[in-house]
């Protein structure tokens, strides 16, 4: 079910309009699944978690020498599936493979964040000009206090972007709490859609598109959020 329930969220395709020369994974955590689609439309990624422990485990996965502890080839195969990409015959390499070929080709580096310090990242991390592009997705409301810091949050990583600069952002809505593991309840800050939007104009984006899944209530396994939103903005 966990499986379904995180299928279900990511529908990774990139839309339509964004791509170029840098993607910013912010707060990758452990997983990969948000950079399968950009990394076909961007030349480099930047993976970026808090915590070695996540940064390790995405580096055992690109360097590919079985210390990886996640297998990410259903989540390859379901993108590729989504992405329509097909082999016909069964000589040559399949798609999913391919597509981890050009992930591990593109991530340049996998490297420390905090979302909470107006400069997220260390100072020569990224070009002056700053990314084309930010993805990131569950990380602003479960690592801020309450609302005014991932506004705030929102606000550092913008710093991140060149103008013009597009910025996708996953995240849970009304969500109060997730188990972290076995005992581990950890609280968030409940965000709605509207504060969303707001939050987003204090920090300097235009909104151009908000999507929101509603959860079903027999999908409500590690959390008590009310659903997830998908935002595609742009930094002014
Ligand atoms: C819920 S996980 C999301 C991971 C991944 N993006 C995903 O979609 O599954 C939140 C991530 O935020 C990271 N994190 C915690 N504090 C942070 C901070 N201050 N700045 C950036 N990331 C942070 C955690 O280490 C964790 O990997």
């Amino acid at each position: 079910a966990f499986f379904l329930r995180v299928l279900l969220l990511l529908s990774p395709t990139f839309p339509g309009n964004v791509s170029g020369e840098l993607l910013v994974d912010i707060g990758s955590g452990p997983t990969l699944h948000q950079v399968m689609s950009g990394c076909e439309v961007f030349n480099k990624v930047l993976l970026t978690d808090f915590l070695e422990v996540n940064r390790q485990e995405l580096r055992s996965w690109l360097q590919d020498e079985g210390g990886c502890s996640l297998d990410w080839t259903p989540f390859l195969q379901h993108v590729c599936k989504l992405e329509g990409r097909h082999r016909i015959q069964d000589t040559q390499p399949s798609a999913w493979t391919e597509k981890a070929a050009k992930l591990r080709q593109v991530i340049m580096d996998i490297v420390p964040i905090d979302v909470n310090h107006p400069q997220p990242l260390a100072l020569d991390v990224l070009p002056s000009a700053g990314a084309d592009c930010l993805v990131s997705s569950y990380c602003l409301e479960s690592v801020s206090p309450d609302l005014a810091a991932f506004t705030r949050a929102l606000g550092h990583i913008g710093r991140l972007l060149w103008p013009g600069g597009h910025l996708l952002l996953i995240g849970t809505l009304g969500m109060s709490y997730y188990i972290g593991g076995p005992g581990l309840k950890i609280p968030t800050i409940p965000v709605n859609e509207a504060q969303v939007c707001a939050s987003l104009k204090e920090s300097g984006y235009t909104l151009i598109r908000l999507e929101v899944y509603t959860w079903p209530q027999d999908m409500k396994l590690f959390d008590d959020a009310s659903g997830v939103f998908f935002v595609k903005a742009m930094k002014e």
